[in-house]
């Protein structure tokens, strides 16, 4: 009788600790669990706030989401290892062609392009990053309507950002193929415009490139001039001077091309905004593609012509150079396409 009370009041307690030594277990996951959480959540800005990233949803019925029209950017920012600091590249230039972009689309948003840039700082350091990333805002319009329509809707912003090197790659140079898709013209879908719906003539000429063994496309306008790649601009190296097509040739506007002129006539070289023809394409002494992800990438085959020597081309690899010491703050006569954040 006595050893039975003794047993089941061993067994009582060693169940108590059981409990309790699976409480403190279940206490400790969760703590390591939200700990883990902290350390790699990933934060985006979504409906006026700075919110993890699994708290910013959207519905299936929103408008943009079927009728291609919302407009985004696609922005860098660059991390310096001798200063440990991180860069914004062209942050006002971007929110600006994004203000111009939703202006077309009858889009308006309660953001200025100044709290923009403001925000963007601030999520990009709270989500804590210290390598080369891209920012991507994209603003839609949020109604859960039906009816391709600008007008009667609400827009919009959410951006997010992740870690990009190279997008496309910028040593050893491109293969690129000329598409049989062409691009959009003014009248139809503006290529001006960063616009979701005009990535479908892009996804088609990158798609077409990368199944027959390229890594790029150039498109050809209606007109048949060439226009540019499926995310990037392009220029093209004739005796020493650049050219590129001109912004009424159906090209993206792009930011990264005006920096490129910038650097290539402070080298001292001419740069000449004109028609490009097909085949001096295959002629030229270099040819290559500039972009926020592209970076500036030298393309050395076309269409299995091999462009100059085959290889990336001096004057490419010295605007490189200047273009990737002036995004990691190095050169002071360019230091305000930079900001620090
Ligand atoms: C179609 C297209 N062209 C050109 C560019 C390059 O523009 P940016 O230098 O402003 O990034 C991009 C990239 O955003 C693009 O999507």
């Amino acid at each position: 009788m006595l050893m039975e009370k003794y047993f089941n009041s061993l067994g009582e307690n060693l169940l108590s600790i059981i409990k309790l030594l699976l409480l403190i277990y279940n206490k400790l996951l969760k703590f390591l669990y939200i700990g883990v959480k902290e350390v790699f959540m990933e934060y985006v800005y979504f409906e006026g706030k700075i919110v993890p990233e699994d708290e910013a949803k959207i519905s299936v019925k929103t408008n943009s989401l079927h009728y291609g029209t919302a407009i985004f950017e696609g922005i860098r920012a660059y991390y310096d290892k001798d200063t440990d600091k991180m860069y914004g590249l062209f942050f006002k230039e971007h929110y600006q062609r994004l203000f111009q972009n939703m202006k077309v689309l009858n889009m308006e948003i309660e953001e200025s392009i100044d709290e923009l840039i403001e925000i963007t700082k601030e999520l990009v350091r709270k989500n804590n990053i210290k390598s080369d990333i891209y920012i991507r805002p994209l603003v839609y319009f949020s109604d859960l309507k039906i009816s391709p329509k600008l007008i009667g809707y609400t827009a919009k912003i959410t951006i997010y950002t992740y870690p990009l090197g190279d997008y496309i790659d910028i040593n050893n140079g491109i293969k690129a193929k000329v598409s049989s898709w062409r691009r959009l013209n003014d009248n139809s879908i503006p290529p001006r415009l960063k616009v979701a719906g005009a990535y479908v003539n892009s996804a088609f000429a990158k798609t077409e490139a990368l199944l027959n063994g390229a890594d790029e496309a150039i498109v050809l306008n209606e007109k048949g001039f060439v226009s540019e790649g499926s995310a990037e601009n392009l220029f093209i190296v004739r005796n020493g001077k650049l050219i590129t097509p001109p912004v009424s040739d159906d090209i993206l506007e792009g930011i990264t091309r005006n920096a490129v002129k910038t650097i290539a006539e402070d080298l001292g070289y001419e740069v000449e905004e004109r028609h490009i023809a097909r085949t001096e394409l295959y002629v030229a002494d270099e040819v290559f593609f500039c972009g926020t992800g592209a970076q500036i990438s030298p393309v050395v085959e076309i269409d299995h012509v091999k462009i100059g020597d085959g290889k990336p081309g001096d004057i490419t690899k010295k605007i490189q150079e200047v273009y990737f010491n002036a995004v990691r703050g190095k050169i002071p006569k360019y230091r305000h396409w930079i900001i620090e954040i």
